[in-house]
């Protein structure tokens, strides 16, 4: 019994994808079918409040509304079962950005969730462990327990004990800059487990992309040690088509992106033709989030927000790893 908690509220950041993860190798511990690679975003994050109560349920809110999940449930059960108790938790979070629309809101939600409620159950855990538990809630999640560069593993035992996410670099060694272009403010129509259960199972493509992941992640992870942007850049962009081309080609055909979304990428495309580096890169939603080398993000935040449809063009730096904050 952990009873009369004070509240733990713990803030996890945003994260996107360089090299992409869709699909999973196991559905119940959701276990990723191929590895990923992601930057932490310093200005998109979740705040987690954590109390245990003493009530029959788990309860959640998410910017003041109330929210019902499974997932969050199935965590917190981890979670207990860890403490050793079987006290049920009060949780109130609040996202800075629009939750739901391709800007990896249950990654930062998640990351928050295991950070907060670990910190108030009294555990001490590894980030490794927190990691394999924010998985649990959601895949990207396992990434945004830490900052900066960010390699997921796709691990191989049946457990999942080897499915984690680890650092490869620190956010200020390459202080690379991120324009997130916000095309609509609206919730996404599939949900990225739905469409990546749809594309394992419905896409003649799966197996050529699992196939190319380990290649994709060598040759990024090369990029990274070695600072070179535009190798960096040109394979997030192939990575994030490739990850399109897959959804496109599933039984009903998953399409994500807006008229705005095609917009901006070529935009995007237009700014490196004028010698920008710059490189896009987009997530199970309409929004494009551009890749800057240092120095450049001012200058493509303006072109991108004056894309017709795009609704707005924010610039941030990297982010820090998940941490509570009070
Ligand atoms: O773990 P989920 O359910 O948030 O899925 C993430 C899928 C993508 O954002 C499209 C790719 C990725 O690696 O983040």
């Amino acid at each position: 019994m952990i009873a009369d908690s004070t509240p733990i509220c713990a803030r996890a950041h945003a994260n996107i994808a360089l090299i992409k993860y869709w699909g999973k190798r196991d559905a119940a511990l959701n276990l990723p079918a191929v590895g990923s690679i992601s930057i932490t975003l310093a200005d998109l994050y979740t705040e987690t409040a954590l109390t245990w109560h003493n009530a029959a349920t788990d309860t959640a809110t998410l910017d003041g509304q109330p929210v019902e999940s499974k997932r969050i449930s199935h965590v917190m059960d981890l979670i207990r079962a860890l403490a050793d108790t079987d006290q049920r938790a009060a949780v109130t979070s609040t996202n800075n950005f629009p939750t739901g629309a391709g800007l990896a809101s249950s990654a930062s939600g998640f990351a928050a969730l295991v950070v907060s409620a670990s910190a108030a159950a009294g555990l001490e855990l590894s980030t490794r462990e927190l990691s394999i538990l924010a998985r649990q809630g959601s895949g990207s999640a396992a990434r945004s327990i830490e900052g900066g560069f960010v390699e997921m593993h796709r691990g191989h035992r049946a457990d999942g004990t080897d499915a984690y996410a680890a650092p490869l670099a620190d956010k200020d060694s390459w202080p690379l800059e991120v324009v997130v272009a916000i095309t609509t403010r609206a919730q996404k129509a599939v949900d990225s487990t739905t469409g990546m259960t749809d594309t394992a199972t419905r896409s003649d493509f799966f197996d050529a992309w699992v196939a190319g992941a380990d290649g994709d992640l060598d040759a990024a992870r090369e990029a990274i040690a070695n600072r070179d942007f535009d190798a960096l850049g040109a394979l997030s962009e192939r990575s994030c088509l490739k990850m399109h081309g897959l959804m496109l080609s599933t039984g009903d055909g998953l399409i994500y992106w807006s008229s705005a979304t095609v917009a901006a990428i070529h935009e995007v495309r237009k700014l490196r033709a004028e010698g920008v580096p710059v490189y896009f890169t987009i997530d199970a939603g309409p929004q494009v989030k551009a890749l800057c080398a240092p120095g450049y993000g001012a200058m493509v935040a303006e072109r991108l927000g004056a894309v017709v449809g795009v609704e707005a063009a924010q610039l941030m730096g990297l982010g820090p790893a998940a941490h509570v904050i009070a």
